[in-house]
């Protein structure tokens, strides 16, 4: 299956505010927001020109524009940019942002070659590029100064299917066993093979196949990070340690350590990879 732009468009235009609440109203949302926010806060700093694309609905934009000197937001979904457009005016951080733009990460013709001393796309939009993932690559690190840094998120399949097995299982019954170790062995649920009703068509990583995706590049990696392990510890554990705000506090604290270990990579909800461009 190819790439179709349609895709999260379509996802994305009809989400209402359910990108804005995702991260702080369960436990899993505040852990992959406290490592994604570590990370910006370490490799953004105060004079930097920093792209956001697929930014949605903006819990990191309001972040981002207070770390740097000049911010750009792009999405591909024109929902998703006028929410954060609200929510950035709610907030008083409006007038703080260069640009907002409805563009999709392979076509950024409208900036110029090494524009940015930082780019940032979290939260899967490379997922969702399936066979156009290097042409995204390309993109990203085109508008991207020599020098600068590229952070990348993707869902990650190995943490995906240890946290869904049972909605896997109950999709081989759907779908049959071949389509089931196809979803195993490649991380690809396509229109094709793994036809779930959402719609929802992705390519789930591992992080080997991050290093294969940037090994072509001339780049150096910085820092690898898993993001939501501890949501392997179940829905209903998460809620318990939350509600005990010490226990939670260390919790957090322990997510952004142990998520930095070579042995978690694959096991959390997300793979974030940062990049500096040669
Ligand atoms: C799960 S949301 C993540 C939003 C935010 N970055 C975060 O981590 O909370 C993914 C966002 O990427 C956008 N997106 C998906 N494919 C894209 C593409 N090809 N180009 C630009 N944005 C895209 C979607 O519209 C959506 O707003």
């Amino acid at each position: 299956m190819s790439y179709n732009p349609e895709i999260p468009k379509n996802r994305y235009d009809n989400y209402g505010d359910r990108e804005w609440t995702r991260l702080e109203k369960d436990g899993h949302g505040e852990l992959l927001y406290h490592v994604h926010f570590d990370i910006l806060k370490r490799y953004i700093n105060e004079n930097d020109k920093v792209l956001e694309i697929g930014a949605g609905s903006g819990r990191y934009t309001k972040d981002i524009v207070k770390m740097c000197n000049e911010l750009t937001v792009g999405d591909i979904s024109s929902h998703q940019i006028e929410f954060n457009k609200s929510k950035m005016k709610e907030l008083s951080l409006f007038d703080k942002i260069k640009l907002f733009c409805v563009l999709d990460v392979l076509d950024m013709g409208i900036f110029e070659d090494s524009s940015f001393d930082c780019v940032v796309c979290i939260g899967g939009v490379i997922n969702y590029l399936l066979d156009k993932e290097k042409d995204g690559i390309n993109e990203m690190l085109r508008v991207l100064k020599p020098g600068g840094t590229l952070i990348v998120g993707a869902m990650s399949f190995i943490g995906a299917s240890l946290y869904y097995l049972d909605g896997i299982r109950y999709e081989k019954d759907q779908f049959g066993l071949e389509a089931t170790k196809w979803v195993f062995n490649t991380g690809i649920q396509d229109e094709e093979h793994y036809p779930v009703p959402s719609k929802h068509y992705v390519h789930m990583m591992r992080s080997s196949e991050m290093d294969a995706l940037f090994a072509d590049y001339p780049i150096t990696i910085k820092e690898r990070s898993s993001a939501g392990l501890f949501t392997q510890a179940g829905d209903s554990a998460l809620e318990n340690a939350r509600q005990d705000k010490e226990f939670w506090k260390l919790i957090i604290e322990k997510e952004i350590a142990f998520t930095k270990m070579q042995g978690t990579l694959d096991c959390g909800m997300n793979i974030i990879y940062v990049l500096e461009k040669n």
